[in-house]
């Protein structure tokens, strides 16, 4: 499977037949290298309510009759809307054309303002997920802390890849993100969540060594960039 960063904690996953869409924050984004209106994938899958991981999910939805997989508060929203949503929760997993999902813990917010900087729709909690495509398993940690529970998502689900949020203030920085590495024992790392503004602004450089001490292979990749598992 080939995974392109997008940007921010936007990846796409591409197998043969399906396409899949992680945390679609592209317009507004000011690393993003594609637009919302050019990117084709049957599933997109949501972390939590914040606008920088809803995106452009609900027009994608539209424009390709994708599926929502989210948290029951995300997707309840968007099959209100006609779109086609899968919800889930903590600890449950489902089996999708492309491979399974299963939801995992993050500890952080999931408010959605639509855009408007309006009052926050309450969204659930917040979420990482763990992708099992083509036999690898796949960690996306959403927004987070490092959590001691890190180690048991490795435990059961051996990684492959984890795909760590490294920005600091809203997530975990490159000291927690180290520790994350240690928890989960992921064969290789990708940080993501960094440099999209100045609040998040961090070497991914100085993470990918610290992460390389932590036993991981660091996968640093631009926006646009993409990786081969
Ligand atoms: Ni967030
Ligand atoms: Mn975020």
């Amino acid at each position: 499977m080939k995974i392109t960063y997008l940007s921010h904690s936007c990846i796409l996953i591409e197998t043969g037949e399906h396409r899949l869409l992680v945390d679609p924050f592209l317009t507004g984004n000011p690393l993003a290298t594609v637009d919302a209106a050019s990117v084709d994938c049957d599933y997109i899958a949501i972390t939590h309510g914040h606008d920088d991981h809803v995106g452009d999910a609900g027009d994608i939805a539209r424009r390709t009759g994708a599926t929502i997989i989210a948290n029951y508060e995300i997707a309840t929203y968007f099959g209100s809307q006609g779109l086609k949503a899968h919800g889930m929760y903590h600890g449950g997993k489902w089996q999708f054309p492309f491979g399974t999902a299963k939801m995992v813990l993050a500890h952080h917010g999931s408010g959605y303002s639509g855009g408007n900087e309006g009052p926050l729709r309450y969204m659930g909690s917040p979420a990482g997920f763990v992708f099992t495509i083509e036999g690898k398993n796949i960690y996306h940690a959403g927004d987070t802390c490092v959590f001691l529970e890190m180690e048991l998502i490795g435990r059961m689900h051996p990684l492959e890849a984890a795909f760590l949020p490294i920005g600091d203030n809203f997530t975990m920085g490159i000291d927690e993100a180290t520790e994350a590495v240690k928890l989960l024992k992921p064969r290789k790392v990708v940080p993501i969540h960094y440099n999209t503004w100045e609040l998040i602004a961090v070497d991914p450089q100085a993470f990918a060594a610290r992460a390389r001490e932590a036993g991981a292979e660091p996968v640093v990749l631009a926006p646009g960039a993409s990786l081969e598992l």
